[in-house]
């Protein structure tokens, strides 16, 4: 037998203080419930807006009539993408906590459409936001990473990229170039933020989903043939789904990854490995 420590909560992230950029909906509000419903004290949702039906404070509300949860949600309105709102939003988290155990960079643009003619504008917002955004982010938020982390129990950024930064997935009428570079370049990044930041007990890892159903990629799933035929295309059968980005989330933040650093997470059922529909030819 060997004696593994504290078993009972590899999977917990009681206490801990999360902040979750586009938590307001889709894959940043899985983690976000995930995190609660592990234990976290405090999670912080942050996105452009606020009010709505797609905004921070119904999401808020939400997260926060989860059942038997102890900790709480609460919102910060600010754009990821630009260095000044990035300045503010860290100030404001520094006005009520000393210190953040996790940061997930979950806020994504995409762009999709032949090659040509591409506004420059869309190439901006997607480098934007996905790359620059990224890296000025977790640079700000290193002294609030680096007060809650120690040798045993690290400090955690978890970069939400795509399998669009692995493979080639659209090129043609509806190609997606610069965000499959952007997300190529967010793997990167995690991967040098983890040699960075590992000595100072920050490990930084990637998770690259496939198609989940959400307002960013519904649009691209109904041009491809819809849900059931990515389903057909997929060798788990079906596309991702909350569960899936709330498991890889909960492990890579929780004491079972605590020594998981610079690693990429395709969460994709497998679909990044099949070359699309040429597998059909
Ligand atoms: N769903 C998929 O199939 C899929 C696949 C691969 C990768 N991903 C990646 O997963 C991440 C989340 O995507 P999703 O599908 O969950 O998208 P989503 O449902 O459209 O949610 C995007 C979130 O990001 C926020 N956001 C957008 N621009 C922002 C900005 N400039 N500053 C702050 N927040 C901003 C949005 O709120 P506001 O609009 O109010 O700002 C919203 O909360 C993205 O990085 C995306 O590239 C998704």
């Amino acid at each position: 037998m060997s004696d593994l420590k504290h078993f009972g909560s590899f999977f917990r992230l009681d206490g801990k203080i999360a902040l979750i950029t586009g938590g307001s909906r889709g894959l940043g509000l899985h983690a976000a419930t995930a995190f609660l419903l592990a234990g976290a004290k405090k999670v912080i949702i942050t996105a452009r807006k606020a009010g709505g039906e797609q905004g921070i404070d119904q999401a808020v509300d939400k997260l926060n009539k989860l059942p038997g949860i102890k900790g709480c949600a609460v919102g910060i309105a600010a754009n990821v993408a630009q260095t000044e709102d990035i300045e503010r939003l860290v100030n404001e988290v520094k006005r009520t906590d000393q210190e953040v155990d996790i940061l997930v960079a979950n806020a994504g643009a995409t762009w999709g459409g032949p090659f040509e003619p591409t506004p420059d504008w869309s190439s901006q917002k997607v480098l934007d936001l996905n790359v620059r955004g990224v890296f000025n982010l977790v640079r700000l938020m290193v002294p609030l990473l680096e007060a809650a982390a120690t040798p045993q129990d690290p400090s955690r950024v978890v970069i939400v990229s795509s399998t669009a930064g692995m493979n080639v997935p659209h090129v043609g009428e509806h190609g997606t170039i610069m965000y499959s570079v952007s997300k190529a370049a967010a793997h990167h990044l995690s991967r040098n933020l983890a040699v960075e930041l590992g000595p100072r007990n920050i490990t930084t890892n990637t998770v690259a989903p496939g198609f989940f159903p959400s307002k960013l990629a519904n649009g691209l799933i109904d041009i491809l043939g819809g849900q059931d035929q990515l389903e057909r295309d997929n060798p788990r059968g079906r596309l991702g789904q909350p569960e899936d980005i709330a498991g890889v989330m909960v492990y890579l933040c929780s004491p079972a990854g605590s020594y998981v650093n610079g690693v990429d997470i395709a969460l994709d059922g497998g679909a990044r490995l099949t070359a699309g529909r040429m597998t059909k030819l």
